[in-house]
């Protein structure tokens, strides 16, 4: 009840009078507080915000496009305001709660191939780069491979491209699983 009643509170402040706030419409797959178990979908939970927007942005212009259709939809019925307030909601929502074990091998790969020298995994309002820790290990793996072989494009995917290009498919899965089980910082 008292989820609806500030959801509803949220939506009238941000001048929405459709009765439903833009970011229910996302619940669907991401879960209202962009928790979702189901690994097709990103946990969008505590994820920074300009990361967000951008992607968001990305496949409204087609520029992102490995999403099987499903946001491409969804992104061209909300409003530029309601961007704004879903960017808002999901980022300020509590960080998701890490999954599995993970191994010394995928913590070796990721530490060794440079990765934190851009995934800081520190939460930031201004980072277009993204937090990857408690992600799902399956949407890891789906993205590292996308962004290897060039399926995953826009933002700044070219130089993902070029980071993952030394790794095989089970590295990959290797450091996927070290990420899912490891704790926002
Ligand atoms: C019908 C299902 C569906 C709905 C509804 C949906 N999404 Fe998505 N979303 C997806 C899928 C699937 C992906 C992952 C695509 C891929 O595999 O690359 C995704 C990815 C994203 C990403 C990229 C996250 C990342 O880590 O790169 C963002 C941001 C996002 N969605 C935001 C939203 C917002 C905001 C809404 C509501 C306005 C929304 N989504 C509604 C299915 C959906
Ligand atoms: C030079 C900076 C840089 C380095 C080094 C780097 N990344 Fe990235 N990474 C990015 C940026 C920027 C994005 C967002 C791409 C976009 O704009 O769509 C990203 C996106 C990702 C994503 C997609 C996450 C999501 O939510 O969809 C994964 C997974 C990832 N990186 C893993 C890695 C791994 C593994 C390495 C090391 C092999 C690595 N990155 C090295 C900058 C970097």
């Amino acid at each position: 009840m008292l989820i609806l009643f500030s959801a509803v509170q949220t939506a009238k402040a941000a001048g929405i009078d459709s009765g439903e706030a833009a970011y229910e419409r996302c619940a669907l797959c991401h879960g209202l507080f962009g928790n979702t178990p189901r690994a097709k979908f990103p946990k969008l939970a505590g994820q920074n915000p300009t990361y967000l927007d951008q992607q968001i942005r990305d496949f409204l212009s087609g520029r992102r496009h490995n999403d099987g259709g499903q946001m491409s939809s969804i992104v061209t019925e909300i409003t530029e305001e309601e961007i704004t307030v879903v960017v808002e909601w999901f980022a300020s929502q509590d960080d998701p709660e890490p999954v599995g074990a993970g191994s010394d091998m995928g913590k070796e790969l990721f530490v060794g191939s440079g990765c934190e020298s851009c995934h800081v995994e520190q939460r930031s309002d201004t980072e277009v780069v993204p937090l990857l820790s408690a992600q799902h290990t399956d949407y890891l793996i789906k993205q590292m491979r996308d962004l290897r072989d060039g399926t995953r494009s826009g933002g700044e995917t070219g130089v993902m491209r070029q980071q993952l290009s030394r790794l095989n498919d089970n590295d990959i899965v290797a450091i996927a699983e070290y990420l899912a089980a490891r704790e926002r910082r």
